[in-house]
């Protein structure tokens, strides 16, 4: 549906009387009427860069999720103030994971005398917490667009065979599909080189064996947007459109990421269908609002763009951040209130920094 004319006013009048004061980041899930007030848009890692890059803004104003506004509160300096313009607008998957829920993981993995050869890696959708987790515990933190390099880092030994020295393993949080897809169409690994921790389960659900003879430790999480697609997707869309392109962000199922034809982040899903030619089809494997005006944006170019699955699928929470709410953090702002104001404490921050900084010195 248009936005209302009166609101897109309002949301002009309060950014122009910001100006340079307010930075405006919009994540590539956002709606329509959010984007359009966006600075910049991009993908987790994109916009992790960018937030930290704007040092002159005061304020930012971050449309996405919350662990993103704390991840650009722990990157940017002192005297900039990150604003989330709904404080509900969580992530699932990253709520997978607690602070308690890692702790405890880790003293499994001490007894069963893993624990000093285990790198954690986590996953950007996490929180400030398991960041700093990470950081202390000499891990790294990794986006959909660098988990690869991310395990490579970790598993390797100096002489770049990615193998790992003295029997190195990687803990990863909290994503079990990235965590799986990365080790095994990257790195190669097998199936059975990966185990999975359930936090709810006593010991993981894992014998002291099993945690020793895995590789790969992968956190039980999920994103429920993208568990929604399965090969029965990959299947119906093959027959309903031939000679589609299916391409799918890597926090889908294994099966379903084995079944496409291309695999990345929102900013290579975005920067592959720019480069596909005319008349070419796809069936996009992600979140809603993104396909829907990747469709709209190039449909003039005869580029055919469907959603792979035909169940409606946005990310509720992605959602919430939408064009009320932005007026009011920016209204509010331009008179000098800040609003929904996403501080993480000193402490969690020094460490969850030290994960973060890991992630962007990656080559
Ligand atoms: P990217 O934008 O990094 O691909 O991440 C997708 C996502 O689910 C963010 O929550
Ligand atoms: Fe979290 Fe999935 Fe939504 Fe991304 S799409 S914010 S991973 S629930």
């Amino acid at each position: 549906a248009p936005s209302d004319p009166d609101l897109v006013e309002r949301a002009r009048a309060a950014k122009a009387k910001l100006g340079d004061k307010v930075f405006v980041l919009g994540h590539h899930y956002q709606r329509d009427e959010v984007i359009e007030f966006a600075d910049v848009t991009g993908d987790s890692f994109k916009l992790a860069r960018d937030a930290a890059a704007r040092p002159e803004a005061e304020y930012i104003v971050f449309c996405g999720v919350h662990f993103m506004a704390e991840s650009a509160d722990i990157l940017t300096s002192a005297g900039q103030q990150v604003v989330l313009p709904d404080l509900a607008a969580g992530c699932s998957m990253a709520d997978m994971a607690s602070a308690e829920q890692v702790a405890e993981c880790w003293d499994v993995l001490t007894e069963a005398g893993i624990a000093d050869v285990t790198v954690p890696v986590s996953y950007m959708n996490s929180s400030a917490d398991i960041k700093a987790f990470t950081g202390r515990h000499g891990g790294t933190i990794c986006t959909s667009s660098n988990a690869r390099r991310a395990l490579e880092w970790a598993f390797g030994d100096g002489d770049g065979d990615g193998g790992g020295a003295g029997g190195r393993k990687v803990l990863f949080l909290p994503d079990q599909h990235l965590g799986r897809n990365t080790a095994v169409r990257d790195l190669g690994m097998s199936l059975d080189d990966c185990v999975v921790y359930n936090p709810h389960k006593p010991g993981g659900g894992l014998t002291p064996q099993q945690l020793r003879d895995a590789r790969m430790i992968l956190w039980r999480g999920h994103c429920s947007v993208h568990g929604r697609f399965s090969l029965d997707s990959v299947n119906d869309v093959r027959e309903r459109m031939p000679g589609v392109n299916v391409l799918v962000h890597p926090e889908c199922k294994h099966e379903v990421v084995s079944a496409a034809d291309y695999v990345g982040s929102t900013e290579y899903i975005i920067r592959t269908l720019d480069a596909a030619p005319a008349g070419s089809k796809w069936a996009i494997g992600t979140e809603l609002n993104l396909v829907r005006r990747l469709a709209n944006r190039y449909a003039a170019e005869g580029k055919e763009i469907a959603f792979l699955d035909k169940t409606v699928c946005f990310c509720s929470t992605m959602n919430r951040i939408d064009l009320p709410h932005l007026v009011w953090a920016l209204e509010s702002l331009a008179d000098g209130t800040v609003v929904n104001r996403i501080q993480v404490d000193e402490e969690t921050e020094k460490f969850a920094k030290l994960a973060l900084e890991r992630m962007l010195a990656l080559p």
